[in-house]
C-alpha cells in the first residue's frame, strides 16, 4: 500500500539534485506541506526552486544540519513525518582538499537528523519514514567487468565516499538498534540541469562555451555511469512511498561512459548547438593531473528497483545530455551567478596552479 505523509522534510533541496527532488514533491503532492531545509552553501542555490517558491505547500528553512539544538526544534516546530535527506558536502576533489568538513556534514549532520527523528518520532514509528540519498560511491571502484549490487561490500576510497559510507552505516545502525524506519538508495552519477558547474559535465559545458580548456583527468579512461537527474528523482519518488524499510535500493540507469568519450559527445553536441565547425570545440580537451586515487569504474545494478518497485530511467542519454546542454546555454545568467566569487577561487587553487 502506498503511504501518505502530511509533512516531508527535505534537506539539501536547493542543491543540484534537492532541487529537483522538490520541484517533484511540490507539485505532485500538493496535499502534503514540503519544507526544504538547506544551509546554502556555495553548492546551494535558491534560484534553482523559483517556479515553486510561491505554491502554498512549500516553505524554505535556511538552517544547518551541523546544529543539533536548531534540527531538534525545527522537528517539534513542524512534526515531520516524512525525511528525504540529501544535505551534504559533495564534490570528491573538494573532499581531497577538507576531508575533516566532509566528515563534521556528512557524518554529524546525518547523526543530528537521526536523533532528532528517533526523538520526535519516540511515541510511535509507525507511518514514519527516514530516507537517505547516498551514492555508488560507497561500494569503491570496479574493474572491467562487474556491477555494484545491493549485496556488494562497502569499500570507499575517497574522503567523499568515506563520509557517504559511514552515515549509510548509522542509518542502518539506527534501524536495527532503535528501529527507526529507514530507507537508504545509492545512486550513480546523476547530470542535468541546475548542476554546479564544478563536476564534469556543467563545467564542460561551460568551459565550451567560453572557449576555455576541458580538463581531463589523467588518460580520461575512467568510467562513470550516468542517470538524468529526473530520473533519479522519480525514482526517489517510488521509493518514499513503496520502497521496503530496512532496505537499500541501487539507482543507476545501465549507461556507462569513459569520460573521454563523454567529453567528445559533448563536444559534438555543443559544435552543432553553437554553430562551430565540426572538432571545434574537441580542441579545447586538455589532459590534467590525475585525481588522486581516482576511482576507475562505477557501474550499479539496478535490477532491485527495477522489479520490485517497477522504476526505470526514462530518457536516452545522447537525449538528456542535449536537453542538459540547452538549458545551460538558455539559462547564462545562473550560470554566470554561481561562477561568480568564491567559485573563481575554487577554480584557481583546482585548475590554474595544478
Ligand atoms: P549539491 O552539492 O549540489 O547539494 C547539496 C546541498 O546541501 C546544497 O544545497 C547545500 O547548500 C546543502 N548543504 C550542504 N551542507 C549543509 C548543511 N550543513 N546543512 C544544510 N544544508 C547543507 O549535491 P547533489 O549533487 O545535489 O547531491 C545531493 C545528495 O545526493 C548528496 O547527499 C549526495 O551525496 C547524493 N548523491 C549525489 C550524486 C551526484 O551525482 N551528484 C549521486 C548519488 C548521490
Ligand atoms: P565528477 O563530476 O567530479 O563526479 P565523481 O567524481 O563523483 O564521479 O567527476 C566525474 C568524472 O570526471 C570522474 O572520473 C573525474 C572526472 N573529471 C575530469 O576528468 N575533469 C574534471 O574537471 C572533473 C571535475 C572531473
Amino acid at each position: 500500500m502506498k503511504r501518505d505523509f502530511k509533512t516531508i522534510l527535505i534537506t539539501g533541496g536547493a542543491g543540484f539534485i534537492g532541487s529537483h527532488v522538490v520541484r517533484r514533491f511540490v507539485n505532485n503532492y500538493p496535499d502534503s506541506k514540503i519544507i526544504n531545509l538547506d544551509k546554502l552553501t556555495y553548492a546551494g542555490n535558491l534560484q534553482n526552486l523559483t517556479d515553486v517558491e510561491n505554491k502554498p505547500n512549500y516553505t524554505f528553512v535556511k538552517g544547518d544540519i551541523t546544529d543539533k539544538n536548531f534540527i531538534d526544534e525545527l522537528f517539534i516546530k513542524y512534526n515531520f513525518d516524512a525525511v528525504v535527506h540529501l544535505a551534504a558536502e559533495s564534490h570528491v576533489d573538494r573532499s581531497i582538499s577538507n576531508p575533516t568538513e566532509f566528515a563534521i556534514t556528512n557524518v554529524i549532520g546525518t547523526i543530528n537528523m537521526l536523533n532528532a527523528a528517533k526523538k520526535s518520532w519516540a511515541n510511535s514509528m509507525e507511518g514514519k519514514l527516514f530516507y537517505h540519498i547516498s551514492t555508488d560511491e560507497v561500494f569503491g571502484s570496479l574493474g572491467a567487468t562487474g556491477f555494484f549490487t545491493e549485496t556488494t561490500a562497502y569499500d570507499p576510497r575517497s574522503p567523499y565516499s568515506a563520509s557517504k559510507a559511514s552515515s549509510d552505516h548509522f542509518v542502518m545502525a539506527y534501524y536495527h538498534t532503535y528501529k527507526l524506519p529507514v530507507v537508504i538508495s545509492n545512486c550513480s552519477n546523476n547530470y542535468g540541469s541546475h548542476h554546479f558547474p564544478e563536476k564534469l559535465i556543467p563545467l564542460a559545458i561551460h568551459n565550451i562555451k567560453d572557449n576555455k580548456p576541458v580538463p581531463v583527468y589523467g588518460k580520461g579512461e575512467n568510467i562513470r555511469d550516468w542517470l538524468f537527474v529526473e530520473d533519479h528523482a522519480s525514482a526517489i519518488d517510488v521509493i518514499v512511498y513503496r520502497g521496503t524499510i530496512g532496505n537499500t535500493y541501487n539507482i543507476g540507469g545501465h549507461n556507462e561512459w569513459k569520460n573521454i568519450d563523454l567529453i567528445n559527445l559533448l563536444c559534438k553536441i555543443m559544435d552543432k548547438k553553437l554553430n562551430r565547425a565540426t572538432g571545434t570545440s574537441a580542441k579545447l580537451i586538455t589532459f590534467v593531473k590525475d585525481r588522486a586515487g581516482h576511482d576507475m569504474r562505477y557501474a550499479i545494478d539496478s535490477t532491485k528497483i527495477q522489479k520490485e518497485l517497477g522504476w526505470k530511467p526514462s530518457l536516452q542519454f545522447e537525449e538528456g545530455l542535449e536537453k542538459t546542454v540547452d538549458w545551460y546555454l538558455a539559462n547564462e545568467a545562473w550560470l554566470n551567478n554561481v561562477t561568480s566569487g568564491d567559485y573563481q577561487k575554487y577554480y584557481e587553487k583546482q585548475y590554474v596552479q595544478r
